[in-house]
């Protein structure tokens, strides 16, 4: 890209409440075009409800969302989308009585208004990339909780993004397949993808991304490279104090 490294996506002071539930409180970050920023914490800390805000699926209590110089903050998610921020969802959202081939055809021609042929082969070419071809006409259903991640995968990257926001893609995966999502991931940053990676599986994040956000209780509590934020004592006590009040 032409001005490749230049910060295009920014959040500032912004914050989620539900009732008294302060799901998000005053986040601020920003992201460079072609960065992969991994951002983890434990369960409940508001790291869908952030993804959730900056794909339009949530209008933010407070904050801005300025995606190239303007505030989206207040935009429907189609406009998310027309920009170019594209989202996985933590429980995979496909059709389970369509064919994988369908299920990928089925945004484009909704969302982009797209000639069938040309949705075809552009999902073609996305179930090829995930190396899923031999599964094009079985049924969403029939497949693996691997499988229909990946899936999950190539729906969004048929809104052709330019921002993914990853939401928990190794959860309940095979670790066979965890590595070509690993791999999957990694390839799609090197060609130019800018990517947010939510996980709980730190191992699997540390060997995609360099830098790693930390949220807790709704709010950033570090943010920088991974191996000095994972040493953090807030990260750390943040985790611990996690797995002894359960
Ligand atoms: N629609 C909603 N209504 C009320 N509370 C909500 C809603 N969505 C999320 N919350 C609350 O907001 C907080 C943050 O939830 P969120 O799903 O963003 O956490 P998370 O970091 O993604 O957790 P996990 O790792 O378990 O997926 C939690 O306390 C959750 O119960
Ligand atoms: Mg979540």
């Amino acid at each position: 890209m032409a001005d490749g490294g230049t910060m295009f996506f920014s959040v500032n002071g912004l914050s989620k409440h539900f009732g008294g539930i302060h799901a998000v409180e005053n986040l601020s970050f920003t992201l460079e075009r072609g960065e992969i920023l991994g951002l983890i914490g434990p369960n409940g800390s508001g790291k869908t409800t952030t993804i959730n805000m900056v794909t339009g699926a949530l209008r933010p209590t407070g904050g801005t969302i300025v995606v190239e110089g303007s505030d989206m903050a207040h935009s429907p998610a189609h406009l998310f989308a027309r920009r170019g921020v594209a989202r996985t969802f933590q429980v995979p959202r496909l059709f389970r009585r369509m064919t994988v081939l369908e299920n990928l055809i089925v945004p484009a021609l909704s969302d982009y208004a797209e000639r069938r042929s040309t949705a075809e082969e552009r999902a073609r070419g996305v179930l090829q990339f995930l190396k899923l071809g031999h599964l094009a006409n079985q049924y969403a259903r029939a497949l693996s909780g691997g499988q229909q991640k990946l899936l999950e995968l190539g729906r969004a990257l048929m809104l052709k993004p330019r921002l993914l926001l990853l939401d928990e893609p190794f959860a309940g995966v095979h670790p066979r397949l965890l590595e070509e999502i690993i791999d999957h991931i990694k390839s799609l940053n090197r060609d130019g993808h800018t990517i947010v990676l939510v996980d709980h599986n730190l191992e699997a994040i540390q060997s995609v991304v360099t830098r790693v956000m930390v949220m807790a209780r709704g709010q950033k509590i570090a943010d920088g490279n991974v191996a000095e934020v994972l040493q953090n004592p807030d990260v750390v006590r943040a985790y611990t104090g996690t797995r002894t009040s359960h």
